[in-house]
């Protein structure tokens, strides 16, 4: 693709992703699980987690899109678009888990996409070692956070949990990819501003 048509085709994802218009290439590993008999609570819990989620989708999307953007090198720009189509499965994944459990999305989606773009274009704009230092590091904390999610759902709501197990997977997966294209190791401060961010972004979106 040349500029132009990436820049396009990246307008086009960008109104989809806040829109919440996705449509997952592979289909959602809640697929054929039964729904468990949840209480109200635990499904509103559930609910406001996956929104959580949902919003770090939509934040993954504006990140690869930024750094789709900038990044140099043909080879590490395929593996990002590879990386970024898994992560449209996961937004596709968590907004239609949220729908089955009657919670929605975050109001405030747009920003957290403009917030990200801009941190992904930065971090494009570095090179392709600290791009993909930077991608290496926010795959590390949705890994471990989602990890931390698992033990915050309830046992039995087995259909969240399987998009979040087969989310926290991939992730793990693009990060590995990262570091094989040759992440640099981001600065320790650096990691603990990311960790601050996302600390915030994640308290807001489990309310609103
Ligand atoms: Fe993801
Ligand atoms: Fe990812």
């Amino acid at each position: 693709m040349d500029s132009v048509d990436r820049l396009i085709a990246g307008f086009d994802l960008a109104l989809r992703t806040v829109a919440g218009v996705h449509a997952a290439r592979r289909t959602s590993p809640a697929n054929g699980v039964p729904e468990a008999a949840l209480s109200a609570e635990a499904r509103d819990h559930a609910a406001a987690l996956m929104r959580v989620n949902h919003v770090g989708e939509v934040c993954a999307q504006a990140l690869y899109q930024g750094q789709a953007l900038t990044a140099r090198n043909a080879a590490v720009r395929n593996s990002l678009d590879q990386a970024a189509l898994e992560e449209e499965d996961h937004l596709a994944w968590s907004a239609g888990r949220i729908e089955e459990l009657g919670g929605r999305t975050s109001l405030l989606n747009p920003l957290w996409y403009a917030g990200s773009l801009a941190l992904g274009a930065v971090a494009g704009a570095l090179g392709d070692r600290w791009n993909l230092a930077f991608l290496a590091e926010t795959e590390r904390q949705v890994e471990e956070h989602l990890g931390g999610h698992l033990e915050r759902l309830s046992p039995e709501d087995a259909r969240t949990r399987a998009v979040v197990a087969a989310m926290r997977a991939d992730e793990a997966k693009h990060r590995q990819t990262a570091v094989s294209l040759g992440a640099a190791e981001l600065p320790r401060p650096v990691k603990s501003a990311m960790r601050a961010m996302a600390k915030v972004m994640t308290t807001v979106a489990y309310r609103v």
